[in-house]
């Protein structure tokens, strides 16, 4: 999704905001731009990558102040043009914003703003606060800049984060925030703000994020943070955790490859500390206040997005099984909207690598107000989604930056697997179960790896289908869910059209689409539903389909069934997504790089969706 990127200090700002630009590329976007100050305002857009913008930006020549904004956009409001590309600038008075999020009322705003005369160049929504803002600014009555934005925001109706500069005021900055994601980094008289820590950390660790209607002046000497009433507010400035070398390649090819194969240490440091093996506890300080009214909890909504709704769609089935707590999963984007019933002892649990996914975000928001305790299993510290909720654990796996979710994926089920153990032991489960199964998610990062080590085999069989256009992906249980996730990850980097199911959903109508050669990948591990999976893989058998499964190691049967199998070692059936799942990213991830794609910036892809 769009990036934010502003500075005021005494460094030069424009490599500093290109450099920020890069670094917030893995979120995906389509043009970028910046302005600078620098006697008056410079500004340069362009379509396509930040590099582009890099060279017309030298060419032109001219950016040489310490104060910019700068901007990649994802589209939204209006086409791919150089003209929708931030920033935007008024037509009255020296403004120049870049946005993220989406004014929901910019069509109203745009003909009180025409009907006044002002004449707009793009199909932007950024563009009607940019000339509103301008159409207010009135330093003569008391309405600076700061005080304009303010106003402006009051009349807006959506979501914002924004940087604000003007001709008249040099010396200024100003950044607001409504439900898109906004921090300020602070320096040593340098101010650098971004949408994403990642755009920040390599200047400085200390920050504060914005809450929903912050607004924040920065200039050289220092900062005032308001309300956008103007009511003086004191942020809570904290350190940020994030390494430069986390979100670094490191060696790796691309972030993707890079995340799948940190999976087994991102694990190891997920379960750091939380499992007590010697009780057959585990230990999760961040529900640990909650414990009493969890455990009395009657019914657990489980809602996300994309490959969190699948990790969510594991975690239902294990809260039900190992926990016996009625459990649902929902699409946080249908929850919202859809009346939800919420009543005594219903718990919501948001499940984002972000945090910062709008649809998710909403749907806590709804939760909240029908009186849920609301719970978050996120990655991105300090996210919006975790200050938010009640309580949470955070998965603890590192940033991630490719924009297919490899890693949170698997932190994310092992974390719902950690929630549910540690209700289970505080309700009907044995310390022996408990400590049986921690035993067992203890050793799954040095199974992890054994997977890893048949990479280039895995890459081999991929290689054989790489021509087919169609497949599909069926799974039972767990590994439902994991069948899903693997169709999502192939589709979403390699464009290859896949379907993930129930395995036994295939009769009910997507069987007519298996023809000769048709690549079926059955997740076929050795669990209760074992031989049902090998039912339905004769189906496709007998239908000229040809099956790839991902089987348990020692298993000789499915060799004389699948055209391919691929082995994960032996792991209780509730645990299997996180080996099974492994294979299926890496097939994905060779699919694509075979395809010659760009694995890191997919197609229309955005890392973080912060609009409904
Ligand atoms: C797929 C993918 C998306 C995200 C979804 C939710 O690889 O990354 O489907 O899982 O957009 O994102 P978060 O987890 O940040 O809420």
């Amino acid at each position: 999704m769009c990036g934010i990127v502003a500075y005021i200090g005494t460094k030069p700002a424009r490599p500093l905001l290109i450099e920020g630009l890069k670094r917030l590329e893995y979120r995906g976007y389509d043009s970028a731009g910046l302005a600078i100050m620098n006697g008056g305002l410079h500004c340069a857009r362009a379509v396509g990558r930040v590099s582009v913008l890099e060279n017309k930006v030298d060419q032109l020549g001219g950016f040489d102040g310490s104060l910019g904004i700068a901007h990649t956009r994802w589209a939204t409001h209006g086409s791919v043009t150089e003209a929708n590309a931030h920033p935007h600038r008024d037509d009255k008075s020296g403004i120049a914003i870049v946005h993220n999020g989406i004014i929901e009322n910019y069509a109203s705003v745009r003909t009180l703003l025409t009907e006044k005369g002002h004449r707009f160049t793009s199909e932007t929504d950024t563009e009607v606060l940019a000339m509103l803002i301008g159409e207010l600014y009135d330093p003569a009555n008391g309405f600076d800049l700061e005080r304009t934005v303010q106003s402006a925001l009051r009349e807006v109706t959506g979501a914002y984060a924004i940087a604000v500069v003007c001709e008249h005021e040099p010396d200024t900055l100003v950044v607001a925030r409504k439900g898109s994601p906004l921090m300020v980094g602070i320096g040593s008289g340098e101010y650098i703000v971004a949408s994403d820590p990642s755009a920040i950390v390599a200047h400085t660790t200390q920050a504060f994020p914005l809450d929903d209607y912050n607004v924040v002046k920065l200039s050289r000497d220092g900062f005032r943070t308001s309300t956008v009433d103007n009511l003086p507010i004191t942020p809570k400035v904290t350190q940020l955790e994030l390494e430069l070398e986390e979100i670094e390649l490191g060696g790796y090819e691309h972030y993707m490859r890079k995340e799948i194969f940190e999976q087994p240490n991102a694990l190891r440091n997920c379960f750091r500390g939380r499992l007590d093996h010697k009780e057959g506890k585990v230990v999760l300080g961040g529900l640990q206040a909650y414990a009493p009214q969890l455990v009395r909890s009657r019914r657990i909504i489980l809602t996300a997005q994309g490959t969190a709704l699948h990790a969510a769609m594991i975690g239902e089935y294990l809260l039900e099984e190992l926990a016996k707590i009625p459990s649902e999963v929902e699409y946080a984007s249908e929850f919202r909207y859809r009346n939800p019933i919420i009543e005594d002892g219903t718990v919501v649990v948001a499940v984002s690598q972000s945090g910062e996914t709008a649809d998710t975000l909403a749907a806590l928001h709804e939760a909240k107000d029908r009186g849920a305790l609301a719970l978050g299993v996120i990655n991105a510290v300090g996210s919006t989604i975790s200050r938010e909720t009640h309580a949470g654990v955070y998965l603890r796996v590192g940033p991630e930056i490719g924009v297919a979710s490899t890693k949170a994926f698997t932190g994310q089920v092992a974390v719902l697997t950690m929630m549910t153990l540690f209700l289970a032991r505080r309700r009907f489960m044995s310390t022996e179960a408990s400590a049986r199964l921690m035993i067992e998610l203890d050793a799954i990062p040095e199974k992890m790896d054994r997977v890893l080590e048949q990479d280039a085999f895995i890459k081999s069989v991929t290689e054989k289908y790489i021509h087919r256009e169609n497949w599909l992906f069926l799974g039972r249980g767990y590994n439902y869910p994991t069948a899903m996730e693997g169709a999502l990850k192939l589709k979403e980097i390699s464009y290859i059209h896949a379907e993930g199911m129930p395995a036994a959903e295939m009769k009910h109508g997507p069987i007519a689409l298996i023809d000769e050669g048709m690549p079926v990948v059955f997740i076929a591990n050795k669990g209760p539903q074992y031989d049902k999976v090998m039912s339905n893989i004769e189906e496709v058998r007998s239908r000229g389909g040809h099956v790839i499964a991902v089987a348990t190691e020692g298993d000789q049967a499915i060799k004389h069934v699948a055209e391919d199998v691929l082995y994960v070692p032996e792991v209780a059936d509730p645990l299997s997504p996180l080996l099974t799942v492994v294979p299926l990213q890496l097939m994905a991830y060779h699919a694509a790089v075979l395809r010659g794609h760009d694995v890191d910036k997919p197609r229309n892809l955005a890392k973080s969706v912060t609009v409904e």
